[in-house]
């Protein structure tokens, strides 16, 4: 059986990973700038999470959600503690899709209604309802458009008045990325989230946070949108919270009511990624490591400010777009060829996607810092070598 071809592959085999390095079958080591996606938060293979997912290897990996599970109230403890956000309570589930899956379905259930608003650059997952409010028509199928779902410009206070004004009353929610990361690192504006609270209060519409990739820390706060000190009903959050283990998280505002059998999944939340997602929390705490990623993401950059060819860089935390003067491709693999290093891109050609483990150390992220500096300086060698020869 062959795979099903949906990955454009680096020829790149990675069989070993420790902190934010990885190497490939010959031995080859490479700095990981790229966190495999925004995933990796607490560094590769971290002595704590290594020796708490053996340990309950050895006791027990699985059982449904028909028993008791104390890792789960373990988890729902620490996250609500480091959170900050104590009063909510904790749906499990196995992925950012699926995690706003059951956000948008549960505020559905809260308010009886069926529309939703989400913004233009958006990325939400590839399910059914959470791909039809993904803006990129590429992976949207005939299947998943309907006219339920309605998009507004990024930042577009008026634009967003006026969707409410049409719409507002049949709106069920409204989810919105604490900070959009496929879409290029994109933040929204402080006075554009504190709308989206006021029109979502005034019609009676869930306001969704999607913090799948901003989340758990990478901001330099727990949750991105919490810096602008904005409620939401819903949060929703995957990737880092896990470290590489599948899991996923739906945060609920206590104005919600839970019924039996109203969400489920056979998998969310079993003893193995509640194991994992502890040691998560755990590493994070001890580690002070949403400092870090304020420290190590402020020294990033002020280290490559004014470099040629950046024509801006985007940033909260250790989550960076570096927009450049072109297509980022040539700088990406140059970094990864030439000097070893994931970074990643977005659906903006332009931008230079940053998502480094939440514990990166100085002297790592020098030798991002390094390789970036000469990958650019020699693109502005090229050019004018380019226009030397043109000239004579
Ligand atoms: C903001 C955001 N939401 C949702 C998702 C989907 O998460 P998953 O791939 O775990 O389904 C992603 C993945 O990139 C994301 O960045």
């Amino acid at each position: 059986m062959n795979l099903f071809n949906v990955y454009p592959l680096f020829n790149i085999n990675p069989v070993k990973a420790q902190g934010s390095f990885l190497w490939d079958d010959k031995g080859e080591q490479y700095l990981d700038f790229y966190g495999g996606h925004a995933v990796i938060s607490i560094g590769h293979n971290h002595p704590h999470y290594q020796n708490k997912l053996k340990e309950q290897l050895d006791k027990i990996s699985f059982y449904s959600n028909s028993v008791q599970n104390e890792l789960q109230n373990e988890l729902a403890e620490k996250l609500g503690e480091l959170s900050g956000l104590e009063d909510y309570s904790l749906f499990l589930c196995n992925s950012g899709a699926e995690a706003n899956e059951n956000a948008l379905k549960l505020a559905s259930f809260h308010n009886g209604k069926n529309k939703v608003l989400y913004f233009s650059g958006s990325f939400h997952g590839r399910t059914s309802a959470a791909v039809s409010v993904t803006d990129n028509p590429k992976i949207v199928a005939p299947v998943n458009y309907d006219e339920r779902f309605i998009r507004s410009g990024w930042n577009d206070i008026s634009q967003l008045e006026e969707v409410f004004k049409k719409h507002g009353h049949e709106i069920s929610s409204l989810i919105i990325e604490g900070i959009q990361g496929v879409g290029g690192i994109m933040i929204p504006k402080a006075e554009f989230l504190k709308k989206i609270k006021d029109l979502c209060e005034q019609y009676n519409a869930v306001l969704i946070l999607d913090e799948v990739q901003s989340g758990y820390g990478r901001s330099g706060y727990f949750f991105a949108h919490q810096e602008f000190g904005v409620e939401a009903d819903i949060i929703t959050t995957a990737k880092g919270m896990g470290n590489g283990f599948p899991i996923g998280g739906v945060l609920i505002h206590p104005k919600f009511q839970a019924t039996s059998g109203m969400l489920g999944t056979t998998f969310g939340g079993n003893h193995l990624a509640c194991t994992a997602a502890i040691a998560v929390l755990d590493v994070m705490k001890e580690e002070d490591l949403i400092e870090n990623a304020r420290i190590m993401g402020d020294y990033i950059e002020a280290e490559i400010k004014g470099l040629p060819h950046i024509s801006e860089i985007r940033r909260k935390g250790l989550m960076i777009g570096i927009e450049l003067d072109r297509d980022c491709a040539e700088v990406r693999n140059s970094l990864l060829y030439d000097h070893h290093i994931f970074t990643g891109n977005s659906n903006d050609k332009t931008v230079l996607r940053i998502l480094p483990a939440l514990n990166i150390k100085k002297e790592e992220t020098d030798l991002f810092i390094t390789a970036l500096k000469t990958v650019l300086k020699s693109l502005s060698a090229k050019e004018q070598e380019i226009l030397t020869h043109k000239v004579h």
